[in-house]
């Protein structure tokens, strides 16, 4: 063949070969597109929400109770709004810390992507938590940490739990009713603890009462005995008592029956935080007769409750280890759900709270609403005596107070 032919040939051919090899490079590059975004279809869009509380420890059974009330959550809702995926990532903060509380935070925004805060039992660390979400542009739903000024950290800041204003004026107004008329005070001293003695003070105080003695325990205490002998010693008609939930609650408890206060007629008015129905059993009819005010009972009696229980009992919670930090968890995921509806998934911090403020609707405790001012939860508190059915200890709901806001701030009319 002619040489100059035969260089023509070859020179189309390398060509070819050249476009054959881009061809084929780039269909080997779609197919492991493809086969990427198969083996990961929501990897662009997985709403991530990360949940910080105490998974292990002493206070253990709430974060517990955090994640079963999520996952019943999702159990009944899905797992998607809008087709965004959500995912709930978990932290275990075992207590007190708000220097690991910060971290966490910190580390769940920047490593993990979250869009979305939320858990806190402990106040000192959801107003750590709270420090952070403003520049992380991350809204935080607080679903137990209960001091009254920690909506007042950040604009971002929701809260699904209660307060301690919130539930204690109405202990004050019963402890009235119920005719009692000088009372000592026993309060954890840290934020919540404050918050409980100044409602309980300011309450009864207003309405003829007065307080013999306002007693303020280290958080760490367990010897109750000394704090008993001197509400003995005032001659007080009872004592009003606020502790964070958990070990040190029911060790008060027991205290107050077990040096005689109890047998010798003295009342003790408490809020829910220490007659979780997980305690009772400790108690035993020691216990019966015990009058507390709370937002929560797991005997609520409505279809709400109800369908509640029977979606946390299928995530493998016990009964009898259900308290309240699930239904905080549960209304709080759905603002969460809401929120991402809201905003379609993407982080619009502002526009995500703003869709939430006055949102109102049934809670498994009852009718409930987000105060567009305080952004904190609205709820009936309801007044509850210890009992006793078929050998099971339960609180029974009594007088009820309708859309109590947070006292401690100035709520929305
Ligand atoms: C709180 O630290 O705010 C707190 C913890 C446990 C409770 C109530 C409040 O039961």
């Amino acid at each position: 063949m002619d040489p100059a032919r035969l260089a023509e040939i070859a020179s189309r051919w390398r060509k070819e070969t050249k476009t054959m090899t881009r061809l084929r490079k780039t269909a080997l590059g779609l197919t492991a597109l493809l086969g990427a975004l198969m083996i990961h279809p929501a990897v662009a869009d997985t709403i991530k929400v990360g949940v910080i509380g105490p998974f292990s420890g002493p206070f253990g059974l709430y974060g517990k109770n955090f994640k079963a009330g999520i996952e019943a959550w999702q159990d009944v809702n899905g797992k998607s709004v809008k087709g965004h995926d959500v995912e709930f990532i978990y932290r275990d903060l075992e207590g007190i810390d708000p220097a690991k509380a910060k971290t966490l935070a910190q580390e769940l925004i920047v490593k993990d992507k979250v869009q979305y805060l939320a858990g806190a039992y402990f106040t000192p660390d959801a107003m750590a938590i709270a420090t952070v979400v403003d520049q992380g542009k991350t809204p935080f739903v607080v679903m137990n940490a209960a001091t009254s000024a920690i909506t007042e950290k950040s604009p971002l800041v929701v809260r699904t739990s209660f307060t301690l204003w919130q539930n204690t004026v109405p202990a004050a107004k019963i402890a009235l009713e119920r005719g009692l008329k000088k009372m000592v005070i026993a309060v954890s001293d840290y934020g919540p603890g404050l918050d409980a003695e100044a409602a309980f003070r300011k309450t009864f105080e207003a309405g003829g009462g007065s307080i013999a003695d306002a007693i303020r325990m280290p958080v760490k205490t367990t010897d109750f005995g000394p704090i008993m002998q001197r509400v003995k010693d005032t001659g007080a008609d009872g004592v009003f008592a606020f502790l964070p939930s958990g070990p040190p609650t029911l060790g008060f408890v027991k205290a107050f029956i077990d040096n005689g206060l109890k047998e010798s007629g003295k009342k003790l008015i408490t809020t829910g935080d220490l007659t979780l129905e997980a305690d009772l059993p400790a108690l035993g009819d020691a216990g019966l007769g015990i009058i507390s005010t709370y937002h929560y009972a797991n005997s609520h009696d409505s279809a709400e409750n109800k369908a509640f229980l029977a979606a946390l009992k299928k995530t493998g919670l016990p009964e009898n280890e259900t308290v309240m930090t699930s239904v905080a968890a549960y209304d709080g995921a759905r603002l969460i759900y809401r929120m991402i509806e809201a905003t379609d998934g993407k982080q619009d911090p502002q526009k995500a709270v703003d869709a939430v403020k006055g949102y109102a609707w049934t809670s498994p405790r009852g009718p409930v609403s987000i105060d567009p001012k305080t952004r904190h939860i609205r709820q009936t508190i309801y007044e509850r005596v210890v009992d006793k059915k078929d050998g099971v200890y339960f609180n029974k709901e009594g007088k009820a107070f309708p859309d109590q806001p947070d006292w401690g701030l100035a709520p929305s009319q």
